[in-house]
């Protein structure tokens, strides 16, 4: 077993791969973090992914919540907040979800928001190979079950830093 599947060189090896995240940015690949606060209080983070997304349109989220405020909902809400962003503040085509076979509440996550089932793959934890679900979520499905009471701020300013360009709906 290596250092980094043991608390806490899983920690940090997690902490090292979200600062190097934070410090590539391209329109090839970006990676925005977005922080989830209750309260005033920093409960998890939910982030968006851009892989070649000015040639494709296409992004994949990834959500963390504290093991305290899981199972209450939350996990929707802020797949429902990412997912605007991404279709109605980047304009995307599409949206992509991974999660392990067993991990229900993400998958459920995915389920609810009208994502379609995309085959699976297999990825490795803590060393074991297990089969991870794909889903997707075309634009269509999102429009038809989408939110309006989601306010995007300062997106405009942050599309071009990300190469997202004219064209995309706003
Ligand atoms: C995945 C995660 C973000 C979901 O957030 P959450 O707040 O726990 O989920 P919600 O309370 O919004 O529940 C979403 C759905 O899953 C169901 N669910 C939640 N926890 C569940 C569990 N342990 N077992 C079965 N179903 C569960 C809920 O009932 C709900 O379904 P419903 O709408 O049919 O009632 C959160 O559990 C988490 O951070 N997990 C660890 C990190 C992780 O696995 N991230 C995803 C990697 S791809």
């Amino acid at each position: 077993m290596s250092l980094y599947e043991e608390s806490p060189g899983r920690e940090w090896g997690w902490l090292r791969g979200i600062w190097a995240g934070r410090a590539r940015v391209s329109e090839d690949f970006w990676r925005v973090y977005l922080v989830v606060v209750v309260d005033g209080e920093p409960v998890g983070m939910q982030d968006l992914i851009g892989m070649n997304f000015t040639k494709f349109g296409t992004v994949s989220t990834f959500s963390w919540l504290d093991p305290e405020v899981r199972g209450r909902g939350l996990g929707k809400e802020i797949r429902q907040a990412v997912l605007h962003l991404a279709f109605e503040g980047f304009g995307a085509r599409e949206a992509a979800s991974d999660a392990f076979h067993d991990n229900l509440a993400s998958n459920r996550v995915s389920q609810t928001m009208g994502y379609e089932p995309n085959g699976v793959d297999w990825d490795t934890r803590r060393g074991e190979a297990a089969v991870i679900n794909r889903w997707r979520l075309t634009r269509e499905r999102w429009a038809a079950a989408r939110r309006d009471d989601i306010e995007l701020v300062g997106v405009a300013e942050c599309r071009p830093v990300l190469g997202i360009g004219v064209g995309f709906s706003s």
